[in-house]
């Protein structure tokens, strides 16, 4: 197996930077690795227009460093109140690229998300029409549902029902974590995607416990059991065009994470190429790494893939215990550990 591997210049198509002093410790792990990066919106307050999303997009470039060709790919917050005139907006911004779903209360910072997809159908008609893809936070929030189905439960009963009544909706059903979310995306047609991150590659829901509660491999969707791991695993080395690189990585000040009721969210854009790397190479399948990394998701966006390349040696090196956070630090995927493949 070769031990270097040269690609074109991957993109992230699911990313949580946050705000303020914590954009300078985070962005620049994602620009050193990425061509661009698919921006989640869910801030406190959430990014509801088009003007704040402009916004938050230029306070992401500040952090860029300097030399790093680096853009950020902008997404609206979805709420009960998002009105078409500014899904308008949105088609007509250059910066905007997505609106994303949170059914209210499913993860960190969705209180301000959809209580009632009914609510938002006049919304929905005009991203239809006009080809704007909904990201979707695929967990249903009913306490009855058992944690570990919440997923399958909502391509059940709220997925299938909204592409029934919505049949060209363009959809990236986000980090999917089950082998039924897979059979899903196989049973659809090419406008509706996926995105998988590192962490559910690499992880089954062990790593929650191994010798004690791991509160740095809590996140939401949770992570699941190695049947559905494999599942992930053959999809996304499959070559499938449907299934693309999206790291949700999402970080937390350790403080946050290390508590009673810590929060979800892992952190990996320190590695994250490197990560998926390793996962590719344990399925034998680096050669379909570029596809997954840096082809699919650009065509799924209808945008050009990137020019350059990044060259991965094989390699390993070891993670920092902690990473700086804005004023706090954070504790990385991997912290104190090996990864396999190092950025040239
Ligand atoms: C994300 C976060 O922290 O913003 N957390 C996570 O566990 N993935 C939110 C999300 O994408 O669900
Ligand atoms: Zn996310």
């Amino acid at each position: 197996m070769s031990d270097e591997i040269t690609l074109t210049l991957p993109d992230d198509w699911h990313l949580h930077v946050r705000d303020g002093a914590a954009l300078f410790s985070v962005v620049p792990d994602t620009a050193r690795r990425f061509g661009r990066a698919i921006i989640m919106p869910n801030l406190r307050p959430p990014v509801t227009t088009v003007a704040e999303a402009e916004a938050y997009a230029g306070r992401i470039r500040e952090a860029v460093p300097a030399g790093v060709a680096f853009e950020p790919l902008m997404t609206l917050y979805l709420t009960d109140k998002t009105r078409p005139e500014e899904i308008e907006r949105a088609v007509a911004s250059p910066r905007v690229h997505a609106v994303k779903y949170y059914p209210a209360g499913a993860t960190t910072n969705s209180d301000a998300g959809v209580t009632d997809l009914a609510r938002t159908f006049d919304t929905l008609a005009v991203m239809e029409d006009h080809g704007l893809p909904l990201l979707i936070h695929g967990e249903v929030t009913d306490p009855a549902v058992d944690v570990f189905d919440r997923e399958a439960v909502f391509i059940d009963t709220v997925l299938i029902p909204l592409l029934q009544r919505f049949p060209r909706l363009r959809v990236v059903l986000e980090h999917i974590t089950t082998r039924q979310a897979v059979e899903f995306l196989l049973a659809t047609e090419d406008h509706i995607a996926a995105t998988i991150t590192p962490h559910h590659l690499l992880l089954n829901r062990n790593a929650l416990f191994t010798g004690g509660i791991r509160p740095h491999h809590y996140c939401l969707p949770v992570l699941k059991r190695e049947a559905h791991r494999q599942a992930l695993l053959e999809a996304a080395t499959s070559g499938n065009p449907k299934f693309f690189l999206g790291t949700d990585s999402a970080p937390h000040a350790r403080a946050a994470k290390e508590s009673a009721c810590g929060c979800a969210g892992i952190y990996s854009a320190h590695a994250a190429i490197e990560l998926y790397a390793e996962a590719f190479a344990e399925a034998g399948a680096l050669a379909r790494l570029e596809g997954f990394a840096s082809r699919h998701g650009p065509a799924f966006y209808g945008l050009p893939h990137n020019t350059e390349t990044i060259t991965l040696r094989r390699e390993p090196w070891t993670v920092p215990e902690r990473l700086p956070f804005g004023e706090e630090e954070l504790v990385p995927l991997r912290a104190g550990e090996t990864v396999g493949w190092r950025l040239v």
